[in-house]
């Protein structure tokens, strides 16, 4: 299994390269703090879940591999701006600096929005599959990572900053923030696999419930993990003052929580059967990682 995640990963780099290579301009700098951020070694979740939930769903590599790709830029676009000072105002991230500590910030906010850009190009240029299903997943991509997805959940986390909320908003603020675009990598691979309707809410639900249990683990390595391995900055949620699933539940709890969500996410996978086998194993190692 750990092969297989490791052959998904190398692919989905080397089409990550091949989508950034560029020529010679004044404007080289950008390039580089686009690949900088791009190429620091993040976990490639994202994209690897389109691929696999893709391939459960009976389809190509090689169609959704576009997608895949725009996925992780507009999520390394998302860090790049979360690390922002006027954001969370963390220096590390992948185990090297922020890209504003690199770049300074005006490049680190171009770098961001140069890498939205270039996803929207990739998918819209994409003609190997059928075009309503291209059209309706560039509209997934974008809803989900647009202000009823992922930018809406950073709206609600920066408003919540130094105040306390209740359980309900931080599970509203989580499925925006981390779940959207979880959800929407696992329904457009899917949906360009050619599933039906019936296996596209399936992978949602799949997808919702991962998303939950990933980013309680996030929560909790944030309190107990070790920087040199998670790559980014411990305690960065208490220094600003942030709730969590820790901070509001205890450790306790949240790891029982972590366990009920990535249950819930595997047996949404029934519909599929064996070949949902890899995905449920992919559950099981990404809500008890350590980085
Ligand atoms: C970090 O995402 C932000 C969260 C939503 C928790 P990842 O943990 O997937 O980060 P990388 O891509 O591996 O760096
Ligand atoms: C950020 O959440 C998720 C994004 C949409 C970028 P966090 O602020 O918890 O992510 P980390 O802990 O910095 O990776
Ligand atoms: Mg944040
Ligand atoms: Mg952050
Ligand atoms: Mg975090």
């Amino acid at each position: 299994m750990k092969n297989r995640l490791n052959g998904d990963i190398a692919e989905i780099n080397a089409a990550l390269e091949k989508y950034m290579s560029h020529g010679e301009n004044p404007q080289k700098k950008i390039y580089e703090a686009m690949e900088y951020s791009l190429f620091a070694g993040g976990k490639r979740l994202r994209p690897v879940l389109m691929l696999e939930t893709a391939k459960m769903a009976g389809g190509e590599t090689e169609t959704v591999m576009p997608f895949a790709c725009a996925m992780e830029m507009i999520h390394t676009y998302s860090l790049i701006h979360d690390d922002l000072p006027a954001m969370d105002n963390d220096d590390l991230r992948r185990g090297m600096p922020t890209s504003h500590k690199k770049f300074g910030e005006a490049m680190a906010i171009l770098a961001g929005d140069a890498l939205l850009n270039k996803a929207f190009e990739i998918v819209s240029s994409v003609e190997t599959a059928e075009p309503a299903r291209t059209l309706r997943a560039v509209s997934m991509l974008a809803a989900s990572s647009g202000t009823e997805g992922m930018i809406g959940g950073q709206v609600v986390d920066m408003e919540s900053e130094g105040r306390e909320i209740e359980l309900p908003e931080l599970e509203y603020l989580h499925l925006l923030k981390t779940g959207a675009i979880i959800r929407s990598s696992c329904t457009i691979g899917v949906l360009l696999a050619g599933g039906t309707e019936q296996e596209v809410t399936a992978a949602d639900e799949f997808a919702k419930n991962l998303g939950v249990a990933f980013q309680i683990r996030d929560d909790i390595l944030d309190c107990t993990g070790a920087e040199e391995e998670l790559g980014k900055p411990i305690g960065s949620d208490k220094t600003s003052g942030k709730s969590t699933y820790v901070s509001m539940l205890g450790l306790e709890r949240s790891e029982d929580l972590v366990k009920e969500y990535s249950e819930k996410a595997a047996a949404a996978l029934g519909i599929f059967g064996e070949r949902a086998e890899f995905l449920k194993w992919l559950t099981g190692y990404l809500v008890n990682r350590r980085s």
